[in-house]
């Protein structure tokens, strides 16, 4: 299926160990609209491991992105079927990871050197499913500083169907760098996501790294001649959740909403209570909500009250409102 580019016009970036399920509904209750990705899931982990624990998600995230991290055509299209199966909105193939484990099973940011295998990988996930399928790549690997090798890429794996691509706009360097580094260390190269976009008006692209903020995000989006197709912030929307209250009016044309923080943890407490029922860990929700109040009255109180209770035996929905309640008195307290 063709993929509906609008709906990518903002994402948060799929991160490991954070965009969880709870944190993705997290996130859905500040924006209806932003694209919301899974961490990367191996195929082996979905062909052999706990599929529910690994896949499963409430509907009130979608639409929610399944990203795979494999190489084997064969064992991505049975996943990708997997994931159409459970639900997800689109399948993407990971491009972009450095780590060790990850070049060991021959997949992630080492596919930038074989790109005739990912045109195989999108071709054959294509060909198993219904939903559209992506690639979030970088802008090359190792100390290569050339343009071209990144458009060769491109172009042939657009040749195996894949007419999105999410770019993470630097290198990443398999000879020495931690996965860490290789976010920070190479530098960014925003025109080269830029310029393939001019160079394949027919093909969509959003730009990742570095963003900071909606303004800097739109800037990089409309300042070339063919504006690219969407943004992804990762770190940053992470970091500092409340960026996601103002997506749907800057990205999607929705009205300004006057929606607080207060609201949005009111929202997200009836599925804190749910979670709790079905026996999840308060803090295994808490702990992606720490960063809303950054910046704010009373927002190390916030840190601080929910880290230090929310892992409590027995801990519930009444650590959060308590939290909220201390919130709520320090920012009626006159600034000393
Ligand atoms: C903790 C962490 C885990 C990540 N895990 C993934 C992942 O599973 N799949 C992926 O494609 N990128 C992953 N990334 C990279 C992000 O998706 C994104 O490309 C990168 O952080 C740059 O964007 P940012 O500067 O907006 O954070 C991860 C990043 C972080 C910080």
């Amino acid at each position: 299926m063709a993929v509906n580019i609008d709906t990518h016009a903002f994402s948060v970036a799929p991160m490991m160990e954070m965009t969880d399920r709870f944190c993705r509904v997290f996130h859905r209750c500040m924006s209806a609209k932003a694209l919301l990705y899974s961490e990367m899931v191996t195929c082996n982990a979905i062909l052999h491991g706990d599929r529910d624990y690994l896949l499963g998600f409430d509907s009130i995230e979608s639409p929610v992105v399944l990203q795979l991290g494999g190489s084997d055509p064969a064992d991505l299209a049975a996943c990708a079927r997997i994931g159409q199966q459970y639900g997800y909105a689109e399948i993407n193939l990971n491009v972009g990871c450095p780590s060790d484990r990850v070049q060991s099973g021959r997949f992630g940011a080492c596919l930038m050197a074989e790109p005739e295998l990912v045109a195989s990988c999108v071709s054959a996930m294509k060909e198993a499913v219904d939903i559209p399928v992506t690639v979030k790549c970088r802008i090359g690997i190792d100390r290569n500083d050339a343009y071209e090798p990144f458009a060769e890429f491109i172009s042939t794996v657009q040749r195996g169907g894949c007419e999105l691509f999410i770019v993470h706009a630097r290198k990443a360097w398999l000879d020495g760098l931690s996965p860490k580094e290789n976010r920070d260390i190479p530098p960014l190269k925003y025109d080269f996501v830029q310029r393939i976009k001019q160079e394949n008006p027919d093909l969509a692209f959003v730009l990742n790294g570095g963003l900071q903020t909606h303004q800097q995000a739109r800037t990089l989006k409309h300042e070339c001649p063919l504006p690219l197709d969407g943004v992804m912030i990762g770190r940053q929307a992470y970091k500092n959740p409340w960026l996601l209250s103002e997506v749907d009016e800057l990205y999607y044309g929705d009205k300004p909403t006057s929606i607080t923080r207060f609201d949005i943890i009111e929202r997200y407490i009836p599925h804190i209570e749910k979670e709790i029922a079905a026996g999840t860990r308060l803090g295994r929700m808490t702990r992606h909500i720490l960063g809303l109040f950054q910046g704010q009255p009373g927002g190390r109180i916030w840190r601080r009250y929910l880290s230090e209770n929310a892992w409590r035996p027995g801990a519930g929905a009444e650590v959060v409102k308590e939290a909220l309640r201390r919130v709520d008195a320090a920012s009626r307290r006159p600034a000393a």
